[in-house]
């Protein structure tokens, strides 16, 4: 790996240390005043060393003109100007409801820069804070060094990874076919991985302040402006992983305009590895269009059986997941909270934009195509699933 130019270094280490002091304890002066959500006129002189400190690091960084490093190099750059610009959304020192282009240039030129030359997204995105967040001596970036940011970074995390792994798990199952008397170490594997998913967002469910995440972690994670345009926040679902499990399982259909168009907004929000990852998955043939297929001959025999028995059970973890994700972690953590917020206190709550119940309805959806629920307004595959069940042995009587 190509090492960090000096400048590159120097700004990853300021993210790594003062950026935290200085957030964190502007989280803390906010967090201790009577209207948690009034962050304007609050903490200023910290405010402006945040600001004019980063812009030092931009502004050497945007002369060297260095994004020549590799591909690690320029994605962590990316990813601390990102938080530098997600922090300065945070404390308000940009919005784009009042803004027509970034008041930063030279931070947003330097991130147009990196995105165009990556093929990503010129703003910083999950990976930045997930999967490709690079721990040194234990630590990894962060905004702040609340105990709850962190809780919520690491769990997030495991569970992107554990459905990576679940997706990794079903490709094979494409490569070996679904009729093989081998894909059962591979669904085995993927139910694993979707078991250790609900684990997960259960120790979400019952560890996560939802005082202290809605009001110092989630703002960090809104809509702002990079140049003239603005782009929609980082969420949990930045990664490819959980659309080759829609895809391959056959819940969710690439050629369903809902979910086509899904695909194409999160597109520049993944890794390039990860976009052609997605881009494979969206010619191969589900495995759910698999086994209907063979269902009517080989319906019977035991290799049938196994396969479609172990590739229910996989949908019905994989809906689980989806069903504790909005009815839990969306619910306690978002809309509960929300519900107590007067207008303006709800502007740019959510990390893609739209407003709250537009959002909502919208992951309701997504909910509802990977529970393959019962519903007639929406191409779930309720019916299919059905027919499916019915011809499993272990099914019949039930
Ligand atoms: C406190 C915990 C969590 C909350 C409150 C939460 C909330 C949300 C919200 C509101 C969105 C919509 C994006 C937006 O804000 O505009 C979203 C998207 C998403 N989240 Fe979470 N989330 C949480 C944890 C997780 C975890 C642990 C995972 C597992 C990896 C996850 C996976 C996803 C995915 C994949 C999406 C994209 C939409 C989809 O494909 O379902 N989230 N989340």
């Amino acid at each position: 790996m190509a090492p960090m130019s000096r400048h590159a270094e120097a700004f990853e280490r300021w993210i790594r240390t003062s950026f935290v002091q200085m957030n964190t304890e502007l989280e803390n002066l906010y967090f201790g005043k009577e209207n948690r959500a009034q962050v304007i006129g609050c903490g200023d002189p910290i405010k402006a060393r945040l600001r004019d400190e980063g812009h030092t690091h931009v502004v050497a960084l945007l002369a060297e003109g260095n994004t020549g490093e590799g591909f690690d190099s320029a994605y962590g750059v990316l990813g601390s100007v990102g938080l530098y610009m997600g922090a300065l959304r945070r404390h308000e020192l940009t919005n784009p409801s009042r803004e027509e282009r970034s008041p930063f240039p030279e931070a947003s030129s330097l991130a147009l820069h990196l995105g165009a030359s990556l093929g990503m997204a010129p703003r910083f995105s999950t990976g930045h804070l997930a999967m490709h967040n690079k721990a040194r001596a234990g630590v990894r970036k962060s905004f702040t060094s609340l105990p709850d940011e962190f809780l919520f970074i690491d769990e997030n995390t495991r569970g992107i990874l554990s459905l990576q792994r679940a997706a990794d798990a079903l490709t094979s199952i494409v490569h070996i076919g679904v009729s093989s008397p081998v894909a059962d170490v591979m669904f085995d594997a993927a139910k694993q991985a979707l078991r250790d998913v609900i684990r997960f967002n259960d120790r979400l469910m019952n560890q996560l302040d939802v005082e202290r995440f809605f009001y110092s972690v989630r703002p960090y994670y809104k809509p702002y402006r990079v140049g003239r345009q603005e782009y929609r926040g980082a969420n949990a679902g930045d990664f490819s992983g959980i659309n080759e499990v829609d895809l391959l399982l056959g819940l969710c259909r690439a050629n369903d305009p809902y979910y086509a168009q899904l695909l194409v907004d999160k597109m520049l929000f993944m890794s390039p590895v990860d976009q052609a990852r997605l881009r494979d998955c969206m010619t191969r043939t589900s495995l759910l269009d698999e086994l209907l297929v063979l269902l009517d001959e080989h319906g019977e025999a035991d290799w049938f059986q196994n396969n479609a028995g172990a590739f229910l059970e996989v949908c019905d973890l994989f809906g689980q997941g989806a069903k504790q994700h909005h009815d839990g972690l969306v619910r306690r953590f978002i809309e509960g909270p929300a519900a107590k917020l007067n207008e303006d206190g709800l502007e740019g709550i959510t990390a893609s934009g739209p407003p709250l119940p537009v959002l909502l309805r919208s992951l309701e959806v997504l909910r509802d195509l990977r529970l393959a629920a019962d519903r007639r307004d929406i191409a779930t595959r309720h019916a299919d699933l059905g027919k499916l069940r019915r011809a499993v042995r272990g099914n019949r009587s039930k």
